[in-house]
């Protein structure tokens, strides 16, 4: 049988071993470095490897990503152009994503950063209660996770929007599409949350001009990638007092440098890029059915397009 390479500093090879040997027991699981015969590896399984990492596997098949993301990929300039790019497309990470969106809109809409501060000052202050039906989330990025994201928060009341590159049609969220209608979504939405794939058309889309063009005192979430805002530009915006604050689970850098000024800046609330994580349990049936596929011969799913780079 044909072999699997799995290269992560990221994931645990031995949680996906156990995953992927569960469903498929007689399958081959190499972990880089052993990688054996080069001629036997069909299908890679992979979380950001150095550039060249896939020359001398002359029968590779399929690069998967071990995520839903995969500009990682893209970045090596020598990615291979034959085999079949992958990634996994989790409704559990979908969950998790909505989940932390949904905790970033709630607490920036319930004056959480406020109350927090109170709490420090030992103040017991009443601000006016918000009112749901009228707070704009705007959501760039109506993909897998996205979507589930803008459903979720729609349910609570909220009046949500999503920007995408095609129309969508999903209850309770508004659809804008395409370039031409990114400034009258920016001028409708209070708490912009980014569940962008990074790709040339999406990097550094969160810029001085994208920040200027939402309302005075919007929030600001992202999820996406880091390199989709213009750090020096948000932390402007945020002195300025035209932003109000913002959550980010991703960075230009990663881990963020200790002496990144995020660390500490009052509006910032900073996470570790854990917002959808992946897991192997829940992730496992799907790339261990593109693994049958592959070794098969057959056409598998959950491919990217190369042109589109997401
Ligand atoms: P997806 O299903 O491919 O969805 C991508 C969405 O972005 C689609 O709605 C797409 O529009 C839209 N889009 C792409 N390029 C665009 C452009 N130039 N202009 C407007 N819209 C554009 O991706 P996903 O699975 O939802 O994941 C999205 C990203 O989340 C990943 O690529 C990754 O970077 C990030 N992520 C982060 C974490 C974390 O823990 N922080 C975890 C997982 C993923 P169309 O639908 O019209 O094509
Ligand atoms: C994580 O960032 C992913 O792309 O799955």
């Amino acid at each position: 049988m044909p072999a699997v390479l799995f290269r992560s500093d990221n994931d645990s090879s031995d949680e996906w071993r156990a995953a992927l040997t569960k469903r498929i027991p007689d399958l081959d699981f190499r972990v880089w470095p052993e990688v054996g015969d080069p001629s036997d590896i069909e299908f890679a399984l992979v979380w950001k490897v150095p550039a060249g990492a896939f020359d001398g596997l002359p029968n590779l098949k399929a690069v998967c990503s071990l995520g839903q993301g995969v500009d990682h990929l893209f970045a090596d300039p020598d990615f291979p152009k034959t085999p079949h790019i992958l990634r996994i497309v989790d409704p559990w990470m979908g969950r998790a994503m909505a989940e932390w969106v949904l905790l970033q809109v709630l607490r920036f809409h319930r004056q959480g950063p406020e109350y927090e501060q109170f709490q420090r000052e030992r103040r017991w202050i009443k601000l006016p209660a918000p009112e749901t039906a009228t707070r704009r989330v705007g959501i760039l990025g109506l993909g897998a996770l996205g979507t589930e994201a803008a459903t979720t928060i729609a349910a609570l009341g909220f009046d949500v929007a999503g920007w995408s590159r095609t129309a969508k049609g999903i209850a309770n969220v508004t659809s804008y599409a395409g370039p031409d209608a990114l400034d009258a979504f920016l001028a409708r939405t209070d708490i912009l949350c980014c569940m962008l794939p990074l790709t040339p058309e999406t990097t550094d889309l969160i810029n001085a001009d994208l920040l200027a063009k939402l309302p005075k005192g919007a929030f600001v979430v992202n999820s996406g990638r880091g390199a989709q805002l213009v750090e020096d530009d948000l932390l402007a915006a945020l002195d300025s007092g035209h932003i109000a604050g913002a959550a980010l689970d991703v960075f230009r850098v990663e881990p963020l440098p200790g002496d990144h000024p995020f660390w500490v800046h009052p509006k910032v609330q900073v996470w570790p890029h854990v917002s959808a994580q992946t897991n192997a349990e829940s992730g496992a049936d799907q790339v261990a059915e593109n693994i049958r596929r592959i070794f098969a011969g057959h056409p598998p799913f959950n491919t990217v397009d190369p042109d589109r780079k997401y």
